[in-house]
């Protein structure tokens, strides 16, 4: 039964039309956290939703509501706390991957998995893939261990997501990931001219690493640049990332649409081969 549904004697016609129809669980089969939009018109009846969602989701043990957008240099939003268990680490299985982390504390999409498994296709065994804005370390742990490189490094300036991110390495048991404390703008000099490959989900301002990225190549590799952009200027970003890598070396630039953002705004993933 949908959530409307389970809200049809509880709530007016009214009130029915603006319950949420999408809304993120985080978390596993046992325990998981609901985090959901509600409408200021709808507020008062925040705790009825989340009885509902409760019922509907018999994982979900709590219900968070977005009170902020993403901010800050960390990425994270507020959340009101609606119902439920007050401790909201919860352990997310993601392609067989185990990631444990407290949405309150970190950023983390479950929306994201598509993208993560796309990127995993691409990796091959022999290379080296770095990781910036790693967080709590999902891009890192799914390649770690479904592509099996030969290693991937994540570099992550928060302390509570580098604190997941290493968790999850061991609860992984993976042997093939480096984590790195500290901002990629002093981090990444390390890595010169070590990786195959960089993947920058930071979409807000990854063009503003690019210049790193493209060093820690090797004389070859790809960087996959996050981006949220309108259709139109997609051809902008390009241009602006084609000026910034400069005329020595050969660049093949394409982009492709990740996730819907906002009205008219989408994230795009930006493909740059080098060399
Ligand atoms: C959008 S989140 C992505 C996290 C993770 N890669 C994921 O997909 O869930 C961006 C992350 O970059 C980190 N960050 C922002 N600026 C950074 C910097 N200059 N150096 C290292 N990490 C940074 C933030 O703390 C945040 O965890």
């Amino acid at each position: 039964m949908g959530l409307k549904d389970l809200l049809k004697n509880k709530l007016t016609k009214k009130e029915l039309s603006l319950v949420p129809t999408s809304f993120d669980i985080i978390g596993n089969r046992e325990k998981a956290v609901a985090i959901i939009e509600i409408p200021e018109k709808l507020q008062k009846k925040s705790r009825i939703i989340a009885n509902a969602l409760m019922k509907q989701h018999r994982n979900v043990k709590s219900v968070l509501e977005k009170s902020s957008p993403r901010k800050g240099i960390y990425r994270t939003r507020d959340y009101g706390f609606i119902k439920g268990d007050k401790n909201t680490e919860i352990m997310h299985v993601e392609n067989g991957c185990r990631l444990l982390l407290d949405p309150q504390k970190v950023y983390f999409s479950p929306r994201e998995g598509t993208e993560r498994q796309r990127i995993v296709q691409q990796v091959s065994k022999k290379e080296i893939v770095m990781v910036f804005f790693a967080g709590a370390g999902p891009f890192a742990i799914v390649i770690a261990k479904k592509s099996k490189p030969k290693r991937v490094i994540g570099i992550e300036l928060s302390e509570a997501a580098i604190d997941y991110f290493w968790k999850n390495v061991k609860l992984n048991k993976l042997e093939n990931v480096d984590v790195v404390h500290g901002n990629v703008k002093q981090k990444a000099r390390d890595y010169y001219g070590k990786c195959d490959r960089v993947i920058m989900p930071l979409p807000e301002t990854a063009i503003d690493y690019l210049e790193d990225a493209a060093k820690c190549l090797k004389k070859k590799g790809v960087i996959h640049l996050y981006f949220f952009s309108e259709e139109e200027k997609i051809a902008e970003w390009k241009r602006k990332a084609r000026k910034m890598l400069g005329k020595g070396k050969k660049h093949i630039v394409q982009a492709r649409k990740v996730l819907p953002y906002g009205p008219r705004i989408n994230k795009y993933r930006m493909d740059i081969e080098v060399g």
